[in-house]
């Protein structure tokens, strides 16, 4: 290749598309074993033709995001559909996002369009449309797995009534088919377990009929690391990345129930670091992927963890009072006593021509913040002077860019430090 042409595509990206947030990769470095489990348990009912409904549900873990559970359930329905046609069986994956179709007509509409099947749904009664729904797979001899991602905004919602899940959901037994054949199944993708006991509450039979349950946790670094292996190796040049800047960005992310410094295990955020990294390094004509890099692509992505709106809506003191921690973690780190905090505070205060607040009212807004889940408290073991309270940032607000962030707006409010005695 000539230096102009490699030149015109830059040193970093083969492939961008890789890095979209809708590919699913041919093969899971990761999760290759659920996804095992769930086409072993599906390949044979399909070869016999199921009899019954069969609900089979994919659930993450409270309060987190980007574990795969959207892309375990492509990757399944996809290979599904391979598989099966090596045997003769027709099966067509649909994929429906209930959080952006939250109406039983939507998803009659995502369903009849995935499906290529030509029925007006609109002004068409509901159980007429999955007539013609389950007739067409009947004539074709086909079958249909409809994965419904976001489950649980459906239950939550009240513009889907009891009656419509369930003739959605127990389809068979509502409609019966011709040959006793249930051509229309269902792969339900939730957030948490919460999802069961609100089945349980709206649609307890089909609760009841789940015939498979998954439970997907965080990733540790070890499993992000294979993540980002296989993208880095689908989209990147050789040249430009390399393992031990991949192993910084999975053990920044990753997650482990010990250790308090653990990151949240998303794959998502891991990968759009990853992207951003590469993009950077791309910006600036690299011919690889530095660590200043990543280090960039990693603070970004902290910047995002810090509650704008919540500093925004602060007061001039409690800021101030968040600096103060702010700048006693980066320089010591650890747990601070109230008090020097309280005298860190004074001197800022001052140095932004503003006169402290009394210990009464430091201490209530030292309690509001704490309430925030920005800061963390905990009472001192009685040692020489006796109690006092220690402070510390919460573990996952990153002080770095925590800093930043105060300090754009406590310049905002009061135009920067001022010398002491300058107008307040
Ligand atoms: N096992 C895996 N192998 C390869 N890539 C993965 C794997 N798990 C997740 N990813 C990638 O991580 C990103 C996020 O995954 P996904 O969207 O499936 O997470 P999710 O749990 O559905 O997230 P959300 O909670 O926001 O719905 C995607 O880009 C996906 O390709
Ligand atoms: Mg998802």
């Amino acid at each position: 290749m000539s230096p102009g042409s490699e030149a015109l595509q830059g040193h970093i990206f083969t492939d961008r598309k890789v890095f979209d947030e809708t590919y699913v990769p041919s093969t899971l470095p990761v999760r290759d074993r659920e996804a095992d489990m769930l086409i072993m348990r599906y390949v044979p009912r399909f070869l016999q033709g199921p009899g019954s409904t069969d609900v089979t549900l994919i659930y993450g873990t409270i309060g987190k995001v980007g574990i795969g559970k959207t892309t375990l359930a492509r990757f399944v329905t996809g290979k599904l559909q391979e598989l099966l046609g090596k045997h003769g069986v027709m099966l067509r994956p649909v994929y429906i996002n209930v959080y952006g179709a939250p109406s039983l007509h939507q998803i009659l509409n995502g369903i009849v369009n995935g499906l290529n099947i030509n029925v007006p749904v609109r002004g068409t009664a509901a159980i007429e449309v999955l007539k013609a729904i389950t007739d067409t797979l009947y004539y074709r001899d086909s079958y249909a797995l409809v994965v419904l991602d976001e489950f649980q905004s459906l239950l939550m919602s009240n513009r889907v009534s009891d009656e419509d899940l369930y003739m959605l959901l127990r389809v068979y037994e509502e409609i019966p088919p011709k040959d006793g054949v249930n051509r229309l199944g269902f792969l339900l993708v939730s957030q948490d377990f919460r999802v069961l006991s609100y089945m349980r509450e709206r649609i307890p039979q089909v609760e009841s009929q789940i015939g498979f349950k998954l439970n997907l946790k965080p990733y540790t670094a070890e499993e992000l690391y294979a993540i980002l292996e296989q993208r880095a190796t689908l989209g990147l040049r050789e040249t430009a990345w390399s393992e031990s800047l991949l192993r910084m960005i999975a053990e920044y992310y990753g997650y482990s129930d010990k250790g308090a410094s653990s990151g949240d295990g998303s794959a998502r955020r891991a990968l759009l670091a990853l992207r951003m990294a590469a993009e950077l390094a791309e910006a600036e004509g690299a011919y690889a992927i530095a660590e200043t890099h990543v280090r960039r692509a990693l603070s970004n992505d902290a910047i995002s963890n810090v509650p704008l709106e919540y500093i925004r809506s602060l007061g001039l003191h409690q800021l101030l009072i968040l600096l103060a921690i702010t700048m006693l973690v980066q320089s010591k780190g650890g747990w601070l006593s109230t008090g020097e905090v309280k005298s860190e505070y004074e001197e800022l205060a001052r140095a932004y021509g503003e006169e402290p607040r009394r210990h009464t009212q430091f201490y209530e807004y030292v309690r509001e913040l704490a309430n925030s889940g920005l800061l963390e408290t905990k009472v001192s073991s009685a040692g020489l002077k006796g109690r006092t309270t220690l402070i510390r940032l919460g573990a996952d607000v990153p002080a770095d860019a925590m800093r930043e962030v105060l300090e754009s707006v406590i310049m905002d409010r009061t135009g920067g430090p001022k010398l002491r005695g300058a107008h307040t």
